[in-house]
């Protein structure tokens, strides 16, 4: 199935940047970048992670947490965390940067594995002990999470745990009244 994580353009958007991936080490940019025909700009705040981004004319790479970004507000057309979203300590506070840097009308995908069923509780305990978060949301909550920070959207199950979340930024998102 053929996913668009990039929602058209509206006319008198202004300031486009292209795609944004949060959390990882340039694989899934390289393939979005060729797959959207679109710059992709890669944030993660591991040095030893983002040394092995394969950089280019259209893949670059950023040291920065999701929590607090060096980018201007609606840069991107659309943000994309793959495996990553669990491993962020202050989910709100990233949550509330990717609506800033992403257009009204742009896109918000995250796939996630959910937490239900056995295999899952040992995973969270194996990253629980090695120190990591593991914030994992149901798909219902990961709908629930977004809609509170003003983007609505869908989960689908993809394969085994793994859901993909897409979203759009709802008109007024960053800034509610
Ligand atoms: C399991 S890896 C994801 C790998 C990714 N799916 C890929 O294909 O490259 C999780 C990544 O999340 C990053 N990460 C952890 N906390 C983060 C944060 N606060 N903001 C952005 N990225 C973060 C880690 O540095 C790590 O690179």
């Amino acid at each position: 199935m053929r996913v668009s994580i990039v929602p058209e353009r509206r006319a008198g958007q202004r300031g486009l940047h292209g795609v944004l991936q949060l959390g990882g080490t340039g694989a899934l940019g390289v393939r979005l970048s060729q797959a959207l025909d679109a710059d992709v700009v890669i944030g993660d705040p591991t040095p030893q992670m983002i040394r092995y981004v394969p950089t280019s004319d259209r893949v670059s790479a950023v040291l920065t947490r999701a929590e607090a970004m060096p980018f201007n507000s609606d840069e991107f057309d659309a943000v994309i965390v793959s495996d990553a979203f669990h491993h962020f300590r202050n989910q709100p506070g990233a949550a509330a940067e990717m609506v800033r840097v992403v257009r009204e009308g742009g896109g918000i995908t995250v796939l996630e594995l959910d937490p239900a069923g056995l295999g899952m509780r040992l995973l969270i305990l194996a990253e629980k002990l090695l120190g990591e978060p593991g914030s994992f949301f149901t798909p219902e909550a990961m709908c629930e999470f977004w809609r509170n920070e003003g983007v609505e959207g869908t989960c689908e199950r993809v394969n085994g745990p793994t859901y993909r979340f897409t979203g759009t930024v709802q008109v007024g998102a960053t800034n509610p009244t």
